[in-house]
This record gives structure tokens, C-alpha cells and sequence, in this order.
């Protein structure tokens, strides 16, 4: 079987906040799916709903209460985020499915025919983490990578503590016990990994690939199953 990758592009990277970045990220972006497409490797992309999804979900607040509705508004950012992630490399003739699923299983089965799918989220309950997971899965991958705007997992939030200490590996344990497991987050809220997200990639036996999508390099580096900088995740 052709090696299959999933990747959890968070939606933050996407909105630079220079114009420039945001040209050169998605050039960067694009340069690599079609390095991949030319090796004949599979790429499942999952992306996140960023600011949209937090605008959306903040506006819905104001007449709406009930989490899985307010989830439903930031997974159609999410879908919109994915569309525009999935248009750019369609402008280039990439060999993109032509339609965003919305199930894991769906996007394992066009996997099978493409090489890449991009999608964004699926179902109330979780973050598109989740759903980078469950895909990595269902397309047999061996590992799942979060793209994130962090470097890697730290023992706290490195915003707000300077003495935040980074792993550069870490088992399952040490992982929930910053981020927590199985417990859903509240729609919009924001973590390095969500826990549901932990749990499965846990129960599937998976490895997990933290690191900081801002730079496509070192994502190129994860995707070559080379030495990254960011945190891996693997073991009880
Ligand atoms: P994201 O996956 O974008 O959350 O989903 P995030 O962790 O904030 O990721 P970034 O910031 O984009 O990197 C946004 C919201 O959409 C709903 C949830 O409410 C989530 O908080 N959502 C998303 C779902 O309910 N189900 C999904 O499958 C995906």
C-alpha cells in the first residue's frame, strides 16, 4: 500500500497576520503536497476553523446555549477553511478529491482514490483533532501530525508561564496529564491537543506528531519520517 500521512493543519495558520506570510505559507503548502503527490505518497488533510470558527461560534452565543449547535457553527468554518485549502491546490491540477467528506470513513475511501483529501470536521463533540485521528486510523497511517502555531507540548501554557519546560518526547501519560483525555472541550475553546482527540489516538495505538506548522519545513521533516522539531508522542 502507498504510505498514507494525515495531518491536522490548525486554523490559526491559515491568517497569518502579514498578507506576505500568508502567500508564502500556502506557496510553501502547495510546493509540498506536489513533492508528495510526486512520490506517489497519500496525504489526508484536516483542517481547523480558526477565526471564523471563533467569530461564528461567539456571534451564535448570543441567542444560542446548547454546545452541539454552537459546534455545528464551527465545523461549517472548519468545512469553509478546508474549501479554501482544498481550491488552492485544485488551481494547480493537483490530484485532490473533489469533494469535502463528512465522515473519516468517507475520506478513507477517497484516499484510496486520491492523493490528497482535505476536510475539515464532522460531528458535535470535538475539535478537527479528533478527526485528524480517527482519518489516521481509517487510512491505516502509522502516525498522526498536529500542526499547530506551538513548537511543541509544554508542561504549561508557554504564554502565560516564561519557565514552561517543552518535551521533545513524551508517552501518553505524561500527555494527558497537561491536556487531559476523553473529556470534550466547550465549543471554540482553545488547547494545544484536544482530549478526545488524546483518547483515541491513544486507544488506536497511534503516534502523534506536535510541531509548529508555521514552518512547512518542519513539517516536511515529520512527513519524511525524519528528526522534527516538536514533540512526539508514543507509548503508554
Ligand atoms: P477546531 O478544530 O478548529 O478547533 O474546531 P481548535 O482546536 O480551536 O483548532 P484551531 O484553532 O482551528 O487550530 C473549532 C470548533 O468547531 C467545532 C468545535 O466547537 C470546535 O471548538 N467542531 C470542530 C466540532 O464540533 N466537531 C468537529 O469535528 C470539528
Amino acid at each position: 500500500m502507498t504510505v498514507r500521512h494525515v495531518v491536522a493543519l490548525g486554523g490559526s495558520l491559515l491568517r497569518p497576520e502579514e498578507a506576505e506570510q500568508r502567500t508564502s505559507w500556502f506557496g510553501q503548502l502547495r510546493q509540498l503536497a506536489v513533492h508528495l503527490e510526486g512520490n506517489d505518497r497519500r496525504l489526508g488533510i484536516v483542517v481547523g476553523g480558526g477565526l471564523p470558527a471563533r467569530e461564528g461560534i461567539e456571534l451564535a452565543k448570543t441567542m444560542i446555549s446548547d454546545a452541539a449547535r454552537l459546534d455545528e457553527v464551527g465545523i461549517a468554518a472548519t468545512r469553509l477553511n478546508a474549501t479554501i485549502v482544498q481550491q488552492i491546490f485544485l488551481d494547480i491540477g493537483c490530484d485532490v478529491a473533489p469533494t469535502i467528506p463528512s465522515t473519516t470513513s468517507e475520506a478513507s475511501a477517497l484516499l484510496d482514490k486520491h492523493h490528497l483529501v482535505v476536510m475539515g470536521g464532522t460531528q458535535p463533540g470535538h475539535t478537527t483533532d479528533a478527526v485528524a485521528v480517527a482519518f489516521a486510523r481509517d487510512a491505516g497511517a502509522s502516525h498522526c501530525i498536529i500542526a499547530t502555531n506551538v513548537s511543541h507540548v509544554f508542561d504549561k501554557d508557554p504564554r502565560n508561564h516564561d519557565d514552561a519546560q517543552s518535551f521533545s518526547s513524551m508517552n501518553y501519560d505524561q500527555l494527558s496529564a497537561i491536556t487531559g483525555i476523553g473529556e470534550p472541550l466547550s465549543p471554540g475553546a482553545s488547547a494545544v491537543i484536544d482530549p478526545i482527540a488524546v483518547g483515541w489516538a491513544k486507544n488506536a495505538g497511534l503516534r502523534l506528531a506536535v510541531l509548529d506548522g508555521r514552518k512547512i519545513e518542519i513539517l516536511e521533516q515529520a512527513l519524511d519520517g525524519k528528526p522534527f522539531e516538536g514533540t512526539l508522542i508514543q507509548g503508554a
